[in-house]
């Protein structure tokens, strides 16, 4: 027998102690993982912005922003790795400019989506104009109705509209009382409210238009993005279940083209909603003609852009952060306001109260000349000032400033909020004033426009312009989420012949325009 050396045996197990060290740290992460599932993926779910994902608390969602979903699945959109990277810099000392931040973050992304997405909406194909009846279609020969649901956010919704723009009967119900305890949309108990309330809701749409079944209308139209992925379920296996029992047209509706398109709800100046129709009632005039230019502002999406027909659209400027809804969501949850339903009513109303100049706030971007919106630079800036006023007061908190300070704070902020929508619009109407095209109309949609602020400062842009533009917002009440939003884009995308396949329609957290038309 040989001897064995002496030191071969610490070596060994120094050795093992390492693999076994190696193999554990392995291990661990999909054990914390683990734990951390539904913290992560609420988080995830919920965020509108980078920005939200960075502080991984159950945090509140203006729903729409589909970054929620890059985040889950593009590598270079990881934000642990992103957070990594980070801590590396800054143990280096490498602050980096917030902008080298948000491009290590997302990559050098433009605000518009340039169809890097592989979920595009293009319901009239590669042309934009082979629109296909999937699921057939109603005879359009003569009014027809349409049942419309939507549940892409906390809102429960359905309707029924005939063809030629007439509400027959609403139903909604708003989840605000669930959500304000926790200052915003909760997703999981979203999704909860949605499935207890989805019947309810559609059967007191039908009552209200005066049917007694599903078989009473002529087609289906639900919302399939965007939107919190598990709202969106909700509301489409819904309809795809009616469409297939009843055997029904059935419409997969993008979220955005229903709020665009309900500028184009025939609407008269004197009556109100048309209530009557002649032969070719599906026919009757639209508010707004098409081609025109949309400003969407909502809770998930700021973006101006060219709407040329049914399904095609081209965006030419986005928010490069938040979105404007956003901004009014976070300025009311600073300021101790209602936030459940949206922050934004509590805004409007607190800040006609207070001087619009007041606060000193920076307009954003003044030095980028181009399309975009950016409003989380304002959010900050609206916070150091409201912490700013509270210190000079004596006060512990911007909680403790009074009432007269906080409309202050409401007025300035709404009032530079604007001011941005109005240079940004400006500049897109010289563009497209420039152009060939002819476009001299603005619709003003999404949550946001049923601020009376921004409805009039806009009403004035477009009414002082060389050649008058003509301007069209939904009534207030049609501008945030409901259920004949979905119908009417239904109704519009049916005129032009199309419909989808209930059977295997996906619904989609992400969901860009084609950006080119
Ligand atoms: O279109 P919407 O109902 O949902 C999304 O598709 O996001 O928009 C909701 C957003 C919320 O951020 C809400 O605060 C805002 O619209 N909003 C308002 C007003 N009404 C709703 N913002 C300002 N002023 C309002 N009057
Ligand atoms: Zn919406």
């Amino acid at each position: 027998m040989y001897p064995r050396k002496p030191t071969a045996t610490p070596l060994l197990y120094i050795l093992l102690f390492s693999c076994l060290i190696m193999f554990g740290r392995a291990l661990m992460p999909s054990f914390l993982a683990g734990r951390n599932y539904s913290k992560r993926i609420s988080t995830i779910t919920t965020c509108t912005s980078w920005r939200y994902a960075q502080s991984l608390t159950l945090q509140f969602s203006t729903c729409n922003d589909a970054e929620s979903d890059s985040l889950n699945t593009t590598p270079s959109n990881d934000y642990s790795q992103f957070k990594k990277t980070r801590k590396k810099k800054k143990m280096k000392g490498d602050k980096g400019s917030t902008k080298d931040k948000r491009s290590e973050f997302i990559g050098k992304m433009k605000a518009v989506d340039n169809g890097r997405w592989s979920t595009l909406y293009a319901p009239g194909g590669e042309d934009g104009f082979s629109f296909l009846a999937k699921s057939g279609l109603p005879d359009r020969s003569k009014p027809f109705t349409v049942l419309g649901i939507e549940s892409s956010c906390d809102d429960t919704g359905a309707a029924v509209l005939r063809s030629d723009g007439v509400i027959l009967g609403e139903a909604l119900a708003s989840q605000s009382e669930i959500h304000e305890e926790f200052g915003g949309v909760v997703p999981g108990l979203a999704k909860t409210a949605h499935e207890e309330k989805i019947d309810s809701v559609i059967n007191e749409a039908l009552a209200n238009a005066g049917l007694s079944s599903v078989d009473d209308v002529d087609a289906i139209g639900v919302t399939v993005g965007p939107g919190l992925e598990i709202c969106l379920r909700v509301g489409c296996n819904k309809a795809r279940e009616l469409a297939m029992k009843y055997k029904k047209p059935f419409v997969g509706i993008h979220h955005l083209e229903a709020h665009i398109l309900m500028a184009r709800l025939p609407f008269d100046e004197t009556a109100g909603f048309i209530t009557g129709g002649s032969d070719n009632i599906h026919e009757s005039k639209r508010s707004i003609e098409f081609p025109f230019l949309a400003l969407l502002v909502s809770g998930g999406h700021c973006q101006l852009m060219k709407c040329l027909g049914v399904g095609r659209y081209e965006i030419i400027g986005g928010t490069i952060d938040d979105s404007l809804g956003e901004a009014f969501d976070k300025t009311a949850r600073l300021l101790g306001l209602p936030v459940g339903g949206g922050g934004g009513p509590a805004v409007e109303k607190l800040a006609k109260e207070g001087d619009p100049k007041a606060v000193q706030l920076p307009i954003p971007l003044q030095k980028r000349k181009d399309f975009d919106f950016s409003y989380a630079g304002l959010k900050t800036a609206v916070r150091m000032k409201a912490e700013k006023i509270a210190a000079e007061r004596g006060l512990d908190s911007v909680n403790d400033l009074s009432r007269e300070d906080r409309a202050n704070i409401a007025s300035s902020f709404q009032n530079v909020a604007i001011k941005h929508i109005e240079q940004r619009l400006k500049r897109t109407m010289d563009l497209l004033e420039s152009e060939e095209e002819g476009i001299r109309s603005l619709a003003v949609v999404g949550g946001v426009a049923a601020n009376q602020e921004l409805r009039s400062r806009l009403e004035v842009i477009c009414s002082t312009r060389p050649e008058p533009w003509q301007m069209m917002v939904p009534p207030p009440r049609l501008c945030t989420d409901q259920g004949a939003m979905a119908a009417w884009a239904a109704i519009e995308r049916i005129i032009v012949g199309s419909s989808d396949i209930p059977d295997d329609q996906e619904v989609f957290a992400r969901f860009p325009f084609q950006s080119k038309a």
